[in-house]
């Protein structure tokens, strides 16, 4: 028998359903609560509010599980390419031989972007950040590519997910070479996905570049990791978007916006900045544990915390063994990692943390990655972001594919002035 809450409200007994996942999480459904009470919930910063059912990701934050479609993150990061996760996020199972060819094959063609484009990367000013460019180009899309009557919309969200998935690296690596000046580079269609950025990133018509395969190993593993992360922040703000019926571009472009804040993508960037504060400070790690546990200061430990998981991110243990990893095949020392290690181990004894079940994140390790990988600091955000473009786009198609979807459109209580009178500017104090 299904499971129903029960709530008094203003003198009267509603039946709210319960709803009940795979994985046996439940949720009161409160969607007609506002029809018979006239009354809304309110949940700032939605701590217990599900956005929508949906079966892409599944989340354990209490245990630390992290499965796409149903297969944990350790197996794929171990087995997998990021083309063939990004196929079962989109196309909810894994493809077969044929079908994962087929999908390389068209990601493959659509690498290139309209000559016409890089004529944007002469106007941005060189010290742009790549995030605000990876979004406006991202946005002209759209321009490109608009509505054709002749395709199907399942057909035309699939071009344009294809689109998005080959360009996305071709994009990020222009900004990266405007930005030092250097030429850019055509994408190789030979190439893997992962090597072909590396090679848009890294190599000049001056020289022969070999791309490491070191490199596109740890690349490949990064992208699957950050691949999909149900309702995060940038997540949820793909889905409100597409909800308007707003296209593909438009959304993935509010996506990356996003993901920029600190709270969120941005938080690889500011861990890089915070441990060479402290290594140029000095001081040692536990000034800044005592900084960050004194509710006077602003600051945070970067990289330590996160909403959904209580426990250790799944991400962050693989990453930290890929970090160990691909700095002793590149033979590089870096004083940041020693710095982050310390910082890591004081943390997870410090009561502070502990009691608040802080623990690193994804983004503590991946900037060490991305750093002794030659990716400027500034870029880290972008690249979460070509590894988050399959979930943004499989949320997206998710949600199109909703029977009787609806404009999101949430309420609120408000709390401002009381109907007021208009007092004419002369008699303003
Ligand atoms: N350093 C010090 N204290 C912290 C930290 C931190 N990094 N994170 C949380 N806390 C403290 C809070 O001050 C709060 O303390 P209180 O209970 O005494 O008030 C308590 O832990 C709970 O934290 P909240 O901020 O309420 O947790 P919330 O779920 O809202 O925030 C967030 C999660 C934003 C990730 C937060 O932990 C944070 O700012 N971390 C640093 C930034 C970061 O690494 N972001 C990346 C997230 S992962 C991602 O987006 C991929």
């Amino acid at each position: 028998m299904s499971e129903i809450a029960e709530l008094k409200l203003a003198g009267q007994t509603i039946e709210l359903p319960v709803v009940i996942g795979t994985e046996n999480e439940k949720g009161v459904d409160v969607s007609n609560l506002r029809a018979k009470t006239g009354y809304i919930t309110l949940d700032n910063g939605y701590m217990n509010t599900g956005a929508c059912t949906s079966a892409i990701t599944f989340i354990d934050g209490e245990k630390g599980i992290l499965r796409y479609r149903g297969i944990p993150i350790e197996v794929l990061a171990e087995r997998s390419t990021f083309l063939e996760v990004a196929y079962l996020l989109i196309e909810g199972k894994l493809p077969t031989q044929a079908e994962l060819d087929y999908f390389t094959n068209r990601v493959r063609r659509h690498t290139m972007i309209h000559e016409d484009i890089k004529r944007f990367y002469d106007g941005f000013p060189r010290d742009a950040h790549p995030m605000a460019i990876l979004a406006s180009v991202v946005s002209s899309l759209s321009t490109f590519y608009q509505h054709d009557d002749q395709r199907s919309e399942d057909e035309q969200f699939s071009l344009n997910a294809v689109r998005l998935l080959a360009k996305l690296p071709t994009i990020a690596a222009y900004a990266y070479k405007k930005s030092i000046g250097q030429p850019l580079m055509y994408p190789q269609n030979h190439m893997s996905y992962c090597e072909n950025f590396l090679h848009m990133m890294f190599s000049t018509p001056a020289e022969h570049y070999e791309v490491d395969p070191v490199m596109t190993e740890t690349l490949n593993l990064l992208l699957i990791l950050h691949a999909d992360h149900e309702q995060n922040c940038s997540t949820s703000t793909v889905r409100m978007v597409s909800s308007s019926k707003a296209s593909l571009f438009a959304a993935i472009t509010a996506g990356i916006c996003a993901l920029w804040g600190p709270r969120h993508g941005g938080a690889n960037e500011e861990v890089i900045d915070m441990l060479t504060q402290m290594r140029n400070e000095g001081g040692g790690v536990k000034k800044y544990i005592d900084m960050a546990k004194d509710k006077n200061s602003n600051f945070k430990l970067m990289g330590f915390g996160h909403r959904v998981y209580k426990n250790f991110d799944p991400r962050a243990k693989i990453i930290k063994a890929a970090c160990d990893k691909l700095l002793a095949r590149m033979k590089i020392s870096d004083p940041l990692l020693d710095i982050a290690k310390e910082l890591e181990e004081a943390a997870l004894k410090d009561p502070y943390f502990v009691e608040r079940k802080l623990y690193p994140n994804v983004d503590f390790y991946s900037g060490i990655i991305y750093k002794a990988m030659g990716i400027p600091t500034v870029a880290f955000t972008v690249m979460f972001a070509l590894g988050r473009l399959p979930g943004w786009i499989a949320h997206s198609k998710e949600y199109s594919k909703e029977p009787g979807n609806k404009i999101n459109r949430p309420r609120q209580i408000y709390i401002g002035e009381p109907q007021s009178e208009y007092v004419s500017v002369d008699k303003r104090k």
